[in-house]
C-alpha cells in the first residue's frame, strides 16, 4: 500500500521560546498540526517551563503533541526547524534595523541545526525576515524550496481582516495580498483583489458607500500595525505565531495551500538573488510554487524597489 504523505508522523523542532515561539508552540498545540514538538532556547529554564506548562494542557486537546524539550542535537531526525530565536524590535526601530544583530545568532543557529544531519524544511519567523531567510538558505545549503519565511503572511491577514471589516463580508472571502518586504517598502496588491469572485475595484464602483481613499488608508493601517501593537505592548506574538501554525498546517496536510511567504526569486516578477513575500503553493515538500500576479506598473515599480531595498541589505553580508 502505498505511503500517504500526510498521514506521516510530524515533528517539529522549535528554536527561540521567547513571545513568538511559545505562542506558536501553543497554536501548534490547541490545533492539533503536529506529532511532536521540541523546543530549543538559550535560556534552557524558559523552554522547560514552557513544555510542562503546555503539557499540562494536553488533557483538554483532542490530538495531543508530545512536547519534549531538546538541543540542537535532536533536530537531526525532525521534518521542521522553526526559528522564532533573535532580538525583536524596540518602539521606534524597524524590522530592517534588528540586522546585524541576528544575522550573527543566526549563523550560530543554522551551523549547529545543520551539524545535527538536518535535512527538513525551514521556516524562518525572525526579523527582518526576508533577509534572515535568505540568511538560512546561504547557511543551510537547503533547496531553496526548504527554507521558507513567514514573509507577509500576517500582513496578508492584516489586510484581509481589515478589508473583511470594512466590507462587512469574513475575512476568508476576502482574495487580496500583501507582498514585498514585510516591513516598511511592502504594497498591497489591487490589481488581483476580490471579494468573492468580485474585483475589488468594481466592487467600490458599483457601491457609493465604499472609496477607494478608506483602502488606502486600510493598507497605511496594515503597514504599521506592528508600530502600534509594539508601542501599547512591547511586542506582536498572536497573529504572527497563528500565521507560523497556518504554514506549518499547510506543510504537514500536504495542503497545496496558497500562503503568502517569503520565497526565493529565480526570476520570478523579474528578481533574483532575494528573498520576498509572495504568494505560493506550499504543500510537503516546502515552497511547490510561487505565483505570479498580474501586477499593474505601479505595483510593479513598488515590487521592484521592495526587492531593492532588501538587496541593499543583503549585499555587504552576502556575494
Ligand atoms: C509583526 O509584523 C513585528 O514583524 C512583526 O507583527
Amino acid at each position: 500500500m502505498s505511503e500517504n504523505i500526510s498521514d506521516r508522523i510530524s515533528r517539529v523542532a522549535l528554536i527561540g521560546t521567547g513571545f513568538v515561539g511559545s505562542s506558536y508552540a501553543f497554536a501548534l498545540m490547541n490545533q492539533g498540526i503536529a506529532n511532536e514538538l521540541i523546543m530549543i532556547d538559550l535560556n534552557e529554564d524558559k523552554a522547560k517551563g514552557d513544555v510542562i506548562d503546555l503539557n499540562h494542557g494536553k488533557a483538554f486537546t483532542t490530538n495531543p503533541t508530545l512536547i519534549k524539550y531538546g538541543t540542537y542535537e535532536d533536530c537531526s531526525n525532525v521534518d521542521l526547524v522553526v526559528i522564532c530565536a533573535g532580538a525583536n524590535q524596540k518602539p521606534g526601530e524597524t524590522r530592517l534595523d534588528l540586522v546585524d544583530k541576528n544575522l550573527k545568532i543566526f549563523k550560530e543557529i543554522v551551523d549547529a541545526v545543520m551539524a545535527s544531519g538536518f535535512d527538513g524544511i525551514f521556516l524562518v519567523a525572525t526579523n527582518p525576515v526576508d533577509i534572515l531567510t535568505y540568511a538560512t538558505w546561504k547557511y543551510s545549503g537547503l533547496p531553496s524550496e526548504r527554507v521558507i519565511g513567514s514573509g507577509t503572511i500576517l500582513d496578508t491577514a492584516r489586510f484581509r481582516y481589515l478589508l473583511g471589516d470594512y466590507f462587512n463580508v469574513a475575512p476568508k472571502n476576502v482574495h487580496a495580498y500583501i507582498i514585498g518586504e514585510h516591513g516598511d517598502s511592502e504594497l498591497p496588491v489591487y490589481n488581483s483583489a476580490y471579494i468573492g469572485a468580485i474585483p475589488i475595484m468594481k466592487f467600490i464602483e458599483r457601491n457609493d458607500n465604499y472609496k477607494k481613499e478608506d483602502l488606502d488608508d486600510i493598507f497605511i493601517r496594515v503597514r504599521d500595525a506592528a508600530y502600534e501593537i509594539i508601542k501599547s505592548k512591547g511586542a506582536t506574538y498572536y497573529g504572527i505565531a497563528m500565521g507560523l501554525a497556518r504554514i506549518t498546517k499547510a506543510i504537514f496536510s500536504n495542503e497545496n495551500s496558497i500562503l503568502t511567504v517569503s520565497a526565493h526569486m529565480n526570476g520570478h516578477y523579474g528578481e533574483d538573488h532575494v528573498y520576498i513575500g509572495v504568494p505560493a503553493v506550499i504543500n510537503r515538500n516546502g515552497i511547490r510554487e510561487i505565483m505570479e500576479l498580474d501586477l499593474s506598473e505601479e505595483e510593479k515599480q513598488r515590487f521592484h524597489n521592495s526587492a531593492n531595498t532588501l538587496k541593499q541589505i543583503l549585499a555587504p553580508h552576502f556575494d
